[in-house]
């Protein structure tokens, strides 16, 4: 009962909290961020150097948003903006698969039909998207697909591939909500931090590609790779999050920087926009991977305020930070008089964490529905449905957690965190199986629910038998009315 009220309180209070931010801001015209749009400053007695090391062999990329909705616009507008990132540093459309569920652009709610932005000043990223992987093909199997190189396996969308040879470049981006050891995909199973790995060991294996170069921002996106990535596999990861914390977005409505006053939802993710801006404020022939790195670990972690930000992490093969930007995004010959990096980057942002944002998202476009009551009681209805559907997921792995290692022991034993170098969990199948079982039982997990990873994780860890396992879901969830959040009609996460 005590998560009940806690998370009852932490939501009004935020709710709360967000009313009176935009009661302050109504009026204030957003200030636009410096980062991308002050003039070049060169530094005195800085030497170009063009030289085009290691350049043979083909760019590819994987851009990837794991959501869909509006409330989750963010997502998408981060991988459209990194596809006009790499098209304008000169990667070929052919070379770029784009996974998006694309119901943001065209979606009634978006104030400017046709257009996505990703900066409150910012461009349509939109224009020229391809739409490789859309609606019911973004899956996790079609992503395991695409990066193997095996159109085989592919179903449905373009059938573009990572058709690449042992001295191509691979660059992966991925933005979306994850959990430990999950990444979100819009249709069901989620990506799996093992079945990841595992794909990437594959490519390796056949030769794929000389180097990779992987950056993902998620919740706990740290536990994806914490203990499992190897580093003899020429792939670098950098995380927006550590294994246990959130990510954040940004540009959010009743935030500063704030987006354009008709926009209900956040525009951005603050590890996202801080390595592709960071990127576009530089010449990337002369910035290393390894400087990058650094200035969006300082922005991401909203210069050491780690209330509002995150630790962005490092996996793998750590030598392939000394490598140049652009053998991975390419160089756009607009920023060859653009510094390589700068040494005081200063521009605070405020965020919102990923969980809160959707609950935040529909709370705005329920105060935005003036005299329309019969929409606006529907819009309550659904938030107090979401928010009871949360409740319900925490307070009853809380209860499954006393139930298997009793009322003291409960919640500590599930919650607890392996020392780092651990992975989450030693048996990735008993993660999946227990997952399954609880959402037989219990509902679907939801984009909130994969918090909870870690839970599961640490049931396998100790070794509970599936049956107890079963009759702990059984027993804690007796009797709650799935209706719609049975997994059957969203089908299971695992
Ligand atoms: C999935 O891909 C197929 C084949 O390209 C296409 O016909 C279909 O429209 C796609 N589905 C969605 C929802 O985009
Ligand atoms: C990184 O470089 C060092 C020094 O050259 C080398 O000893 C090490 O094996 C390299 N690591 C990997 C993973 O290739």
């Amino acid at each position: 009962m005590a998560v009940h009220s806690k998370n009852m309180f932490s939501i009004v209070l935020s709710l709360w909290s967000w009313l009176l931010l935009l009661l302050t801001l109504d009026g204030l015209v957003a200030r636009p961020n410096h980062l991308e749009w002050d003039p070049v400053i060169r530094l005195p007695g800085e030497v170009v150097d063009d030289a085009e090391v290691d350049e043979v062999g083909t760019r590819w990329a994987v851009l990837v948003a794991g959501s869909s909705g509006y409330g989750n616009y963010r997502h998408q507008a981060d991988v459209c903006h990194a596809y006009q990132l790499l098209i304008k540093g000169g990667v070929k459309e052919e070379n770029i698969v784009v996974f998006m569920y694309d119901d943001i652009a065209n979606n009634e709610l978006n104030p400017r039909p046709g257009v996505i932005i990703n900066h409150p000043q910012g461009p349509n990223v939109y224009v020229g998207v391809p739409k490789d992987y859309t609606g019911d093909n973004v899956t996790a199997e079609n992503l395991y697909a695409v990066i193997l190189g095996d159109k085989s396996k592919v179903k449905g969308g373009s059938g573009k591939v990572i058709n690449s040879k042992s001295e191509d470049r691979i660059f992966i981006y991925y933005s979306d909500h994850g959990g430990p050891g999950v990444l979100g995909m819009p249709n069901m199973p989620y990506v799996y931090a093992m079945d990841f790995i595992d794909v990437l060991k594959k490519k390796h294996a056949s030769g794929g590609y000389k180097k990779m170069v992987v950056y993902i921002e998620a919740c706990e996106s740290g536990s994806m790779f914490e203990g499992v990535m190897p580093k003899d596999l020429n792939v670098y990861v950098t995380t927006a999050s550590n294994a246990q914390e959130s990510s954040w977005g940004t540009y959010c409505p009743g935030v500063e920087p704030a987006p354009p006053p008709e926009y209900i939802t956040c525009l951005g993710d603050l590890y996202s926009v801080a390595w592709m801006e960071d990127s576009e404020s530089h010449n990337l022939k002369r910035e290393t991977v390894k400087q990058q790195y650094k200035s969006v670990k300082e922005r991401t972690s909203n210069y050491n305020n780690y209330a509002l930000g995150s630790h962005v992490m490092q996996y793998g093969d750590t030598n392939i930070t000394d490598e140049k930007l652009y053998l991975y995004q390419g160089f756009d010959p607009a920023t060859v008089n653009l510094p390589p990096h700068n040494d005081k980057l200063e521009s605070k942002m405020e965020v919102v964490n990923q969980r809160d944002a959707e609950i935040l998202f529909m709370w705005e476009m329920y105060k935005r529905l003036d005299h329309q009551t019969e929409k606006k009681r529907e819009i309550l209805e659904k938030i107090a449905e979401t928010v009871k559907h949360r409740n319900h997921l925490d307070g009853s792995v809380e209860l499954i957690g006393v139930l298997l290692f009793g009322p003291t022991k409960g919640s500590s034993v599930l919650q607890a965190v392996r020392a780092t170098g651990l992975p989450l969990v030693d048996d990735w199948e008993c993660l999946k199986s227990r997952v399954r079982l609880f959402e037989t039982h219990c509902g679907s997990l939801t984009q909130y629910g994969m918090k909870h990873m870690r839970a599961f994780a640490n049931i396998c860890n100790s070794g509970i038998s599936e049956d107890s396992m079963e009759k702990a879901c059984m027993v804690a969830c007796g009797g709650y009315k799935l209706e719609l959040l049975h997994p059957s009609n969203r089908v299971y996460s695992a």
